[in-house]
């Protein structure tokens, strides 16, 4: 059997290189995201689709082609039509490899200690010719030891931040659906209520996942229950953050400050955002690790090849599909 798979935009060759040895493989030629009629002239003839969250894979992709399997080259799987797949008996696969629960907590980290202690705006100030000397009053910043970190979202990303947030001395408090004994009994983290969270710490951090529940699960009522000197940090999906609220709050002081390296309307960033100091904005680049990159691109190649032969993928979004595949 010859498969023939459609990569949606270049990945690190390491999982190119795996599928190449038992299908062919056609990588968009373009450094850029594809509209969605090019991913379905992409995909005709094909059984194999790896794509990435900046695709829209819905069912006019499914029913214009062949798909048995759809591997999406992230954690996050918001941007496919899991159940349209399922209904086709088509597999949907994710990457939630190790390098993706560890490479986004430090990237975390980077941002909070980044805002918390100006660190780009004391990059601006030298390029610009605004350092004239030591000065006792300079980029005066907020500590992060012996702060109080608010985790949003306590899945594998959530409790690596955890355990990087013990190491720095931290009070840890979380919120989520489901309760991790780990948090609580070895990093002594303690599950609040959400208002409770947002009321009592100095760094918020959001790891759900984009939902219908969670969309702007963060609006102007919740960023009005932040202490006025407590910072947000967003590294899930832009959605789940209200941007204009968040842009107003920021304008107004009702916090002091945020980190977005997810956006709404990504690409697209709320304008307002552009002009305020207090706002630290990083292009989606928390897992952007050459390591992580590539364990994903691994993944994502083995996912799909798993796939095809029948197999079960090690990281199947749908189980379900099995069912229906056999019941065929
Ligand atoms: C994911 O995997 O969902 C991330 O957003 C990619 O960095």
């Amino acid at each position: 059997m010859s498969w023939t798979v459609f990569v949606t935009r270049q990945i690190p060759e390491e999982g190119l290189r795996i599928l190449r040895e038992s299908t062919e493989v056609r990588v968009n030629p373009a450094n850029r995201v594809l509209s969605k009629e090019e991913i379905i002239q992409g995909v005709q003839g094909c059984q194999g689709l790896l794509c990435l969250l900046t695709d829209r894979i819905d069912e006019e992709v499914m029913e214009t082609s062949g798909l048995r399997v759809i591997s999406n080259y992230a954690m996050g799987y918001d941007n496919i039509d899991v159940e349209a797949a399922t209904a086709r008996g088509i597999m949907v696969t994710n990457t939630p490899v190790e390098g993706l629960a560890e490479t986004p907590a430090d990237f975390v980290f980077a941002l909070l200690l980044s805002m918390a202690r100006r660190v780009a705006e004391g990059d601006r100030c030298v390029r610009e010719g605004r350092f004239v000397g030591w000065n006792p009053l300079l980029l005066l910043g907020a500590d992060v030891w012996g702060k109080t970190i608010g985790i949003v979202g306590t899945g594998r990303i959530g409790t690596a931040v955890a355990r990087r947030a013990r190491g720095f001395g931290m009070r840890i408090l979380c919120h989520d659906v489901v309760r991790r004994d780990e948090l609580e009994k070895e990093l002594g983290a303690s599950y609040v209520s959400l208002d409770r969270l947002l009321a009592e710490s100095d760094f918020v951090t959001l790891h759900v996942p984009l939902t219908p529940e969670t969309a702007h699960l963060i609006g102007s009522g919740e960023l009005s229950r932040m202490k006025e000197t407590a910072y947000l940090i967003n590294t899930s999906r832009g959605p789940v953050l209200d941007e204009e609220a968040l842009a107003g709050a920021l304008k107004s002081g009702v916090i002091a400050g945020a980190a977005l390296d997810v956006y709404e309307w990504e690409p697209e960033v709320h304008p307002d955002l552009l002009s305020l100091e207090n706002a630290l904005l990083m292009p989606h680049m928390a897992s952007a690790s050459l390591g992580t990159r590539t364990e994903m691109a691994v993944a994502a190649a083995k996912n799909l090849l798993d796939g095809l032969k029948g197999d079960r993928p090690p990281f199947l979004v749908n189980p379900e599909v099995l069912l229906y595949r056999h019941g065929e």
